[in-house]
Order: structure tokens, then C-alpha cells, then sequence
């Protein structure tokens, strides 16, 4: 981002997460709505945000159908994808809605089941409004918004956003989870037998299609990979040494 030009400010409140830099950038823009434009990195905040960003993350959504189309004929029978705010997975499940694919969006389970050990909105939360919309989120007692724990900094974000909420109560899309320890040595497949090197919010995706081609051997999958592991590349060989993961 410097290297682009722009000045990097560090979150410093809170818990450090996702949530205290969307909280930090709203403050920001508020402050002064006239020469600045927000840029919202996920498919969360006030209308009409989470529109604007599925739209622009569609792109990715149906370049992937037509080309998994050319390659085999076919449409996926399963797509997967990670959701933090859930953009990504929005984006990719867009341009299949009206298919007859199973969408998955995969959800971090973190170190655990309590709340503050995982991000798994879908999964464990309930209805409440936080950043301008209404969807399901995680939040402790009093509904503020709940401590968060990924091993991936883009997925600790305690809630989805609206469209996912809708689209999961509506059984259209299944959601699935992937802990920490399934993501690293998803990590370290993917690099070792693709030379791909994903990012840890993706290696959540590639970790559940694992699984998932364990259950439905004969059928497709498509896993949207959102990011390069290149940003991970220290902390993972840091902490999970490569020696350990033969
Ligand atoms: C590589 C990558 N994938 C996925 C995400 C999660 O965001 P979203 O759920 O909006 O796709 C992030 C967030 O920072 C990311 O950096």
C-alpha cells in the first residue's frame, strides 16, 4: 500500500482487529464526507456497500464460471469459499445463484467453540446491527460486538454481511468451518502439491474443500482462492515451521 502511495495508519484501540479498523475508517470518513471517499474491503457497512462490493467482486464470480465452463464442460457441483465480512464468497457466489451448485462459505473456527476463540458468525451468532446493517453476529450479553479469534487477520470479524445472513437462512448457501490447524497444513498442501502459495483467509477454503472431497468423491468443487500467502509467509514459517508439517 505505501509503495502505491497511500499513508498506512495502524489501528491502536480495541481488540486490533478487522472490526476497530472498519470502526477507525467510518470515524475517519465522517469526520470528512465531502473530500474523502470510503472504500469498504468487504461486503459489510451501510447500504449501499455490500451491494457495491458484490458487484465489483462478481467479476471474480463469473470469469471463475466461465472459465471452470471451458475447462470441463461443465458447471462446479460445490462451490467454496472463506467468509470474513464475506466478500470474496460473495462475489464468486453471485454469477452461480441461479445454478444448481452448493455454495459453501467457510467460516473460521479459530483455537474453539467459546465465544472469543473463533469468528465463526454463522455459525454460533445471532440477529444484531453493527457498522450500519442488520445480519447475524457474534455479541456478548449486552449485544456489543464479541471478541473474535482467527489465525487469518481478514476473517476476525464478528459478523457476515446482510446478503449471507439472508442466503444462509434461506438454505440456499451451507455454511462450513475450518480451524486453525486444518488452515496451516491446508496451507502447506496447497504449496507443496500445487506450488501455490494461498493466503491463510483462503487456506480456510482450501482446508474445507479437503473435507468436502472426502465426502463427495465424484463431484466438482471450486474453491475461490481470494488472496497470495506471500503477506503470511513469515508468520506461518515463524510459528508452524515447515519442518513440522512433512
Ligand atoms: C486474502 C483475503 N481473503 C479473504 C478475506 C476476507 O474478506 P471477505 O470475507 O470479505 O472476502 C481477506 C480480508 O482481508 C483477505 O485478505
Amino acid at each position: 500500500m505505501r509503495i502505491l502511495g497511500a499513508k498506512v495508519v495502524p489501528v491502536g484501540f480495541g481488540g486490533r482487529t478487522l472490526k476497530e479498523a472498519v470502526d477507525s475508517a467510518f470515524e475517519a470518513y465522517l469526520k470528512d464526507p465531502v473530500t474523502s471517499i470510503y472504500a469498504i474491503g468487504s461486503v459489510v457497512g451501510p447500504h449501499p456497500f455490500p451491494k457495491m462490493v458484490r458487484d465489483f467482486q462478481s467479476v471474480v464470480g463469473f470469469e471463475a464460471r466461465d472459465q471452470f465452463f471451458e475447462m470441463t464442460g461443465n458447471l462446479p457441483d460445490n462451490l467454496v469459499a472463506c467468509v470474513g465480512g464475506g466478500s470474496n464468497a460473495m462475489g464468486l457466489f453471485s454469477a452461480f445463484i441461479e445454478d444448481p451448485c452448493e455454495m459453501y462459505g467457510v467460516e473460521p473456527a479459530g483455537k474453539g467453540t467459546k465465544l472469543g476463540e473463533h469468528a465463526a458468525s454463522l455459525t454460533y451468532g445471532s440477529e444484531g446491527v453493527l457498522h450500519g446493517f442488520n445480519s447475524i453476529m457474534l455479541q456478548n450479553e449486552d449485544g456489543s460486538p464479541a471478541a473474535v479469534h482467527s489465525i487469518a487477520s481478514g476473517l476476525d470479524y464478528p459478523s457476515v454481511g446482510p446478503e449471507h445472513a439472508y442466503l444462509s437462512t434461506q438454505k440456499r448457501t451451507k455454511v462450513g468451518t475450518a480451524n486453525d490447524k486444518e488452515t496451516i497444513e491446508a496451507f502447506y498442501a496447497l504449496s507443496r502439491h500445487e506450488g501455490i502459495i494461498p493466503a491463510l483467509e483462503s487456506s480456510h477454503a482450501v482446508a474445507f474443500a479437503m473435507k468436502l472431497a472426502r465426502e463427495k468423491p465424484y463431484e466438482s468443487i471450486l474453491v475461490n482462492l481470494s488472496g497470495r500467502g506471500d503477506k503470511d509467509i513469515d508468520f506461518v514459517v515463524e510459528n508452524f515451521p515447515p519442518e513440522d508439517y512433512k
